[in-house]
């Protein structure tokens, strides 16, 4: 059963561009063309949500920079997946006093999934008095709006309130690179998995129509990029909130059929909704690139259970085996927390022998942070931190034993790879992805950038591959 979907009007978007050029003719009338600062963490979602920001700064006629004391507005786009993460925003937004002192009339916002937390608005609201504006999320569309209103009343403007999320179309995009590009297919999340935050702070899972997906696409196409990541907390539900028949695996068959040579990725696939007609159609469509991440988080039923993610090592595995038989070259890469509440050390050995067994390409390694208001943040949590690190230290150790072994593999091979940019550095300057998504450093002419070139691989670490340009 479709659930209610809610989409943002059209008209909307419109008047929030208009929005857009009142602010720019209000900054004209001091002859001031302003400098924005977007400064943005945690996941892709988050990247993509900044280029939207951007889009409409661009329309208000901001120009970009880095420099905090050059900027008049600084957008801080914020995560709150772990602890880790908010510390370092707030330490960061509390470095602005500086900024702001030097120049009071700059504009502080902070946005995204940590202030969607009632306790960080109200930190915020008490211990960072530079902030002028916060809004969650689910107010992005109407960020022309919100910064009007600090603009003209020159008061605090908060914007955070519970919401599931709606879907909006036609906001202005202003995306950072030439050739890779993310593409969001859909929002929010429904799989509350125990420790995670996500779904609080990013409402319920909203798919974008697959024509205004397709339209976006075809436009990335013919502007040039070559590598197109289609983003969602879980691709793998790709429509099932959408009143027609579609899935994730029928959307690539849509965008594969798009003319020209470039790859789709995506990220990230839940394992319990991975399916068989997913991997046949990774397989079959030679646009989409031959990498899997799926994030197996634990190696532990118990645990597994614990986290509802719906699925037991036996099943993961069962899924990878069939990806694997279906595309022999994939790469595989995973997530995986230690120190989940309560997990001993036999738990935690189960999570290394699945690592051994499947041979993760590379893996993103994470110590169990505590989350506010999440299920796990009441579980009975036994173990010191100190055998948390002792843990996560030796998953790390495998992982990079592993990432080293498989990446000697490629020595000596020829491979097809999309050079993406300049490395900064004389010996091998430009840097490179593999239709996996492994890096690989080349020595070569900038030119190339945003061409596929065909290489041979001549040396590796545990990081990249080292490779040599082919003659002709
Ligand atoms: N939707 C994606 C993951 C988004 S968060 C998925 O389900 O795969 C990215 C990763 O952060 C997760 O895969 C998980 O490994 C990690 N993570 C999420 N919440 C965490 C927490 N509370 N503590 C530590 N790591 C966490
Ligand atoms: Fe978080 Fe689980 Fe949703 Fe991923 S699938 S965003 S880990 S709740
Ligand atoms: Fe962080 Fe929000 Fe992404 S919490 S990981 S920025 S969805």
């Amino acid at each position: 059963m479709p659930a209610i979907r809610k989409t943002i009007d059209e008209a909307e978007i419109q008047r929030q561009i208009e929005l857009c050029s009142r602010i720019r003719a209000m900054k004209n009338t001091d002859g001031q063309a302003g400098l924005a600062l977007v400064d943005t963490y945690g996941c892709q979602q988050n990247e993509a949500d900044s280029e939207k920001i951007r889009g409409y700064l661009a329309e208000m006629g901001y120009g970009f920079t880095q420099d905090e004391f050059a900027a008049d507005i600084i957008v801080v786009n914020t995560c709150a997946v772990r602890e880790h993460a908010e510390m370092r925003v707030l330490g960061n937004v509390g470095a602005l006093n500086h900024t702001k002192k030097a120049k009071p009339e700059q504009i502080i916002c902070v946005c995204g999934c940590m202030v969607q937390q009632e306790h960080m608005t109200e930190k915020i609201r008490r211990s960072y008095p530079i902030v002028d504006l916060v809004f969650g999320p689910h107010e992005l569309w109407r960020f022309p709006e919100l910064l009007l209103r600090v603009i003209e009343k020159h008061g605090r403007v908060f914007a955070t309130e519970k919401d599931e999320g709606a879907v909006a179309e036609n906001i202005p995009l202003r995306r950072d690179g030439k050739v890779k590009a993310w593409l969001s297919i859909m929002y929010g999340c429904n799989n509350f998995c125990t420790y995670c935050i996500v779904p609080y702070v990013r409402g319920r899972e909203r798919s974008r129509q697959p024509e205004d997906i397709l339209r976006e696409a075809e436009q990335l196409v013919a502007e040039g990029y070559k590598d197109i990541t289609l983003l969602g907390q879980n691709v793998n539900s790709y429509g099932k909130d959408l009143d027609r028949e579609i899935d994730f695996a029928d959307l690539i068959r849509m965008i594969n059929a798009i003319p020209g040579e470039f790859l789709i990725r995506f990220m990230t696939s839940h394992p319990k909704d991975a399916t068989e007609k997913l991997f046949r159609t990774m397989a079959e469509c030679e646009k989409c690139a031959h990498h899997l991440h799926l994030p197996v988080q634990s190696g532990n039923d118990r645990i597994l259970r614990a986290m509802n993610r719906n699925y037991d090592h036996a099943a993961y595995l069962k899924k990878l085996e069939t990806a694997r038989r279906l595309m022999p070259d994939l790469v595989v890469t995973t997530d995986i927390i230690v120190g989940f509440p309560g997990e001993t050390e036999e738990e935690f050995e189960d999570t290394i022998r699945l690592c051994e067994q499947v041979r993760y390409d590379a893996m993103f390694t994470f110590i169990y942070s505590k989350r506010n208001g999440t299920p796990a943040a009441s579980m009975p949590d036994p173990y010191s931190r100190e055998e948390k690190q002792r843990h996560f230290d030796r998953l790390t150790e495998t992982a990079n034993r592993i990432s080293g072994e498989k990446h000697r593999e490629y020595e000596g091979k020829s491979l097809r790879v999309l050079v993406d940019g300049e490395t900064g550095r004389e010996e091998y300057n430009l840097s490179s992805r593999t239709n996996g998504g492994r890096l690989v450093h080349l020595k070569g002419d900038p030119s190339l950038i945003g061409q596929f070139v065909d290489v041979q691989i001549t040396a590796s670490n545990t990081w990249a591959l080292y490779g040599e340009m082919k003659n002709g």
